[in-house]
């Protein structure tokens, strides 16, 4: 089996290329502009709107594996032009090239009502589902752990460094925050499975918790008492809308609509038909600063 990895130099693409690396499988990775941090790795340099770089790359593929995707914006277009366009031509380029399964990496952010980047995520499903080749989506929640930077972790680092956590809107908008550790290994399962076609997974932690909660629980296992401070989603936007202006680095325009939309899938074709077994919020804290 020879696969094809793209965002590879992402987050949770460096984590499951180690972990490729290490079990033998022959891959190549499209990097885009961030390099590879493993050596020995075949590669292939390019953007997901560069059809001719997607013909060469996907050349000799059995499985592609697609995480490459703009996650953080402020140019709303981008999340539709890379993660929706881009996943079309890569999907043109594997059909060409006879490649036998799309592994896609969706949210369970995917949906209408998220902002660009649900909608984009959403219309790439969609377009994967309907194709010729034999497809996977996988949906994680939030990931957390050593080396994201992503919002969990930033929430973590927040709480950890203020006295007040800003709640936006009532904070009864629900997440399922899941340990890095936790989603690899069943992605690879996943992988190193080619009969698992057609199946949705979405992998979320072992719970569904209020934002409200997870503050709390939080600020719980680091020993502090941050004071909750609630601000109203239509005043959360426009201070994210001002700071951008500004330059600041506060959130992303869309994270507000992305937080607040209620996200689909549970844990159960995952536990069905995969060895997944997320840990508890707390045990996952305890695996890292
Ligand atoms: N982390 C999470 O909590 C989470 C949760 C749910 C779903 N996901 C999904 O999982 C995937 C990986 O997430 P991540 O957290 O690892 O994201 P990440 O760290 O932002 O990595 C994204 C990767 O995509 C590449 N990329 C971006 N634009 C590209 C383009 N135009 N052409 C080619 N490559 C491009 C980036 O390369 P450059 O840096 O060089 O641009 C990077 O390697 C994404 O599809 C994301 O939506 C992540």
């Amino acid at each position: 089996m020879k696969i094809l990895l793209t965002g590879a130099s992402g987050i949770l693409g460096t984590r499951l290329l180690r972990v490729l690396q290490a079990s033998g499988i022959t891959f190549r990775a499209l990097i885009h502009k961030t390099p590879l941090a493993i050596e020995g790795v075949e590669t292939v340099k390019g953007d997901l709107n560069d059809r001719e770089v997607l013909h060469l790359a996907t050349q000799g593929i059995d499985t592609v594996v697609h995480l490459a995707a703009v996650t953080h914006s402020n140019c709303e277009s981008d999340y539709l032009n890379i993660n929706w366009e881009g996943c079309r031509n890569l999907h043109g380029a594997c059909v060409r090239n006879g490649v036998q399964r799309f592994i896609f990496m969706s949210s369970r952010a995917a949906g209408l009502f998220g902002g660009p980047y649900s909608i984009s995520k959403q219309k790439a499903e969609e377009f994967v589902m309907q194709g010729d080749i034999p497809w996977v989506i996988l949906r994680p929640s939030e990931v957390y752990g050593p080396g994201s930077p992503d919002a969990i972790n930033q929430l973590i680092r927040w709480i950890k460094n203020f006295k007040f956590v800003p709640i936006v809107g009532d904070g009864q908008y629900k997440l399922s925050p899941v340990f890095i550790d936790d989603v690899i290994p069943a992605f690879v399962e996943v992988i190193l499975k080619p009969n698992i076609t057609r199946e949705v997974f979405t992998f979320c932690g072992p719970e569904e918790i209020t934002f409200r909660k997870l503050v709390e629980r939080l600020s719980k296992v680091l020993k502090v008492r941050p004071i909750k401070l609630f601000i109203p989603a239509s005043l959360m936007k426009m201070a994210v809308n001002i700071s951008v202006t500004l330059g600041i680095n506060l959130l992303t325009k869309d994270q507000v609509a992305r937080l607040m939309s209620e996200k689909k899938g549970d844990n159960k074709n995952s536990q069905r038909l995969l060895n997944y077994n997320p840990r508890t919020l707390e045990e996952g804290l305890q695996s890292f600063d």
